[in-house]
């Protein structure tokens, strides 16, 4: 498979780091042709120059309706042949036209057990909910928000003493190594998707 990465930020940009990190340590065979942010005070758009990245920033609002904004996210991505694109804190819904350009080729980072707690504020909905585990998934992206075929999990357990802060500092550890191996599984191609299930073919599962 292309192992070129778009990859999408809004925020801080912690697991696009991780990527980074685990690319320049040899970890990951990938490369990163491109950080698009939805917003230019993204403290990612920062981490991704000072790795000497291409970077974009589109806004919504500069747009007439959702679907040309994202029309103009998969135009960037497809001018740079990008092969898969990686969710990084990227806080919108994907809409038809970007999904459509890239089937099965978007994946995203969740800081819950999938499916408990998608949406928004995740450590704290599990924190409030009162589960003695949680962690992180990493999701094949389908127009289900936080709904498509799971490629890798983490748990984190709560711990007695946890605030949402501490808990959800942990959940992030496990997200910096998660993502980088969901991806390299990704790129190495020995997988299918069955209804919601993601499946190793056998060559994959023998390493
Ligand atoms: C992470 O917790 C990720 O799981 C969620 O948004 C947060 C992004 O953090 N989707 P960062 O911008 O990667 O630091």
């Amino acid at each position: 498979m292309n192992r070129r990465l778009g990859i999408l930020i809004s925020g801080r940009g912690s697991n696009l780091q991780s990527i980074i990190d685990a690319i320049a340590r040899g970890e990951l065979s990938a490369e990163i042709a491109v950080v698009i942010s939805n917003r230019p005070e993204a403290a990612g758009l920062l981490r991704a120059r000072e790795a000497g990245l291409e970077t974009v920033c589109l806004r919504q609002k500069d747009f007439d309706s959702r679907d040309t904004y994202d029309a103009a996210i998969a135009r960037e991505l497809e001018q740079r042949k990008v092969g898969l694109v990686c969710l990084a804190g990227f806080m919108r819904l994907v809409g038809q036209s970007l999904l459509k350009a890239f089937p099965q080729r978007i994946l995203n980072i969740h800081p819950s057990l999938l499916p408990a707690f998608p949406g928004l504020e995740a450590q704290r909905q599990a924190f409030e909910y009162g589960v003695g585990v949680t962690g992180a998934t990493v999701h094949v992206v389908t127009d289900e928000l936080d709904g498509g075929p799971i490629v890798l999990q983490a748990a984190v357990p709560v711990l007695p003493d946890d605030t949402v802060e501490s808990l959800s500092a942990r959940i992030l550890i496990e997200e910096h190594r998660l993502y980088p191996r969901a991806i390299g599984l990704i790129l190495d191609g020995q997988w299918r998707v069955e209804g919601r299930r993601f499946r190793l073919t056998a060559s994959a599962e023998a390493h």
